[in-house]
């Protein structure tokens, strides 16, 4: 390079190594990829035509930096209706997906010394986003409470943390990695200790009407003034390659976060915004019969999996199973993904790219067809098959 003194905090950042994973296997013929968070459908029929019909209708030009009026006011109505929060138009950011909603929130909350709570396993955006406003991720393992932050333990940190300016905490739930929706009473117990400790809230929803058998408790109820919730079409709506999210929080602060948002990207693409309104005023039941599909297929991927003895952490959201590898398996878990993807065909993602808590799991995402998720359990059946006859080969 020129010069070698750029920017040395992403220097020391790595690429997910999600996304690295995913491309490595991908090269192998025939393989069986359950690796991205990637639902499997079609975006819906009528909001393809609404961004059909603003093409035609040369919507092409710039809309004011928070997005159009009509979407804002829209998306506040239907988290309102499905979530029961109080937000208006005012309150609302058009994100270039929630990752730019979550980057903007950061950017707009942190300065160089602040630490952020952050339970793990976790998706991996968070943290290379939280060390780039030169602030400190603090990460609790949460893997011996069947990953669940629960209020005694967020108090613990808390208070082991005294020193170290403690200014928000991230929850994601639905959660990506585990699968795990907290319960309405688990989110009031943790509301109830940041209320009182008067933290930030990033509350990353994006699956959040990806549930089975129980409802989504938003932060955005329980602590609207110190809450900024991340939404998005990627997952209700499978549109993630539309990249169209929302960010929802106190007005105050959305201020600040508005001009993070504008130097980053001034805006969404004006069509998708369109293609949005739609989907927010007429696609309020378009998730559910991926809902009830999804749910079919967590049942026969845990079940399969049960049957060859990985523990399964509570799926009740989301489109993922957290599974404990055997202890017949000795290697760890990026040693299974490997053998498994080289092997057997089939690619998952090892949970120790999900950070402390993830090492001995693997992240089975079932947002795939039903013959994939076959031949995927008939692969892992294999490769079990396969180091539980490994000692046996070795004692002869
Ligand atoms: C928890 C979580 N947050 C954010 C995202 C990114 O969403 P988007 O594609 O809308 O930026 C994902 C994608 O997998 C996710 O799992």
């Amino acid at each position: 390079m020129f010069r070698d003194d750029t920017n040395q905090i992403l220097k020391g950042l790595k690429q997910s190594p999600l996304r690295q994973f995913d491309q490595e296997v991908g090269q192998i013929p025939g393989i069986v990829k359950l690796t991205l968070g990637e639902p499997n459908f079609s975006t819906p029929a009528h909001i393809k035509m609404a961004a059909i019909s603003a093409i035609a209708a040369n919507e092409s030009h710039y809309t004011p930096i928070a997005g159009l009026p009509e979407l804002r006011e829209a998306a506040a109505n239907y988290y309102n209706q499905k979530f029961n929060l109080n937000y208006t138009a005012e309150n609302t950011l058009v994100t270039v997906g929630a990752t730019e909603g979550v980057s903007a929130s950061f950017q707009a909350l942190l300065q160089p010394g602040d630490s952020v709570i952050v339970p793990t396993p976790i998706y991996p955006l968070y943290l290379p986003l939280i060390k780039l406003q030169h602030a400190t991720p603090i990460l609790v393992d949460t893997s011996a409470d069947d990953f669940v932050l629960t209020p005694e333990r967020l108090q613990t940190v808390l208070d082991q943390h005294r020193q170290d300016h403690v200014k928000a905490i991230v929850l994601n739930a639905p959660s990506n990695p585990t699968g795990i929706a907290y319960t309405r009473s688990e989110m009031q117990a943790l509301a109830a200790i940041l209320k009182q400790e008067q933290l930030w809230v990033l509350s990353d929803e994006i699956y959040a009407e990806l549930t089975y058998g129980q409802k989504h408790t938003s932060m955005g109820e329980l602590l609207p003034e110190q809450t900024i919730v991340i939404n998005g079409l990627s997952k209700s709506h499978a549109m993630t390659g539309w990249r169209l999210g929302f960010a929802f929080a106190p007005k105050d602060l959305m201020a600040e976060m508005l001009k993070a948002h504008q130097y980053m990207v001034t805006m969404p693409t004006t069509f998708v915004q369109y293609a949005a309104i739609e989907a927010m005023k007429h696609g309020q039941n378009d998730c559910a019969p991926m809902v009830k599909i999804y749910q079919r297929r967590r049942d026969y991927v845990r079940e399969h999996l049960q049957q060859l003895g990985f523990e399964v952490a509570r799926p009740n959201g989301a489109f993922y199973v957290f599974a404990k590898i055997p202890a017949s398996f000795k290697g760890d878990s990026w040693e299974f993904a490997r053998q498994l993807a080289y092997d057997q065909k089939v690619a998952v993602i090892a949970g120790a790219a999900f950070g402390p808590g993830g090492e001995r799991y693997i992240r089975i995402s079932y947002a795939a067809s039903d013959e994939a998720l076959a031949q995927a359990c008939r692969g892992i059946a294999k490769l079990m098959q396969h180091t539980q006859q490994q000692p046996l080969t070795e004692a002869l």
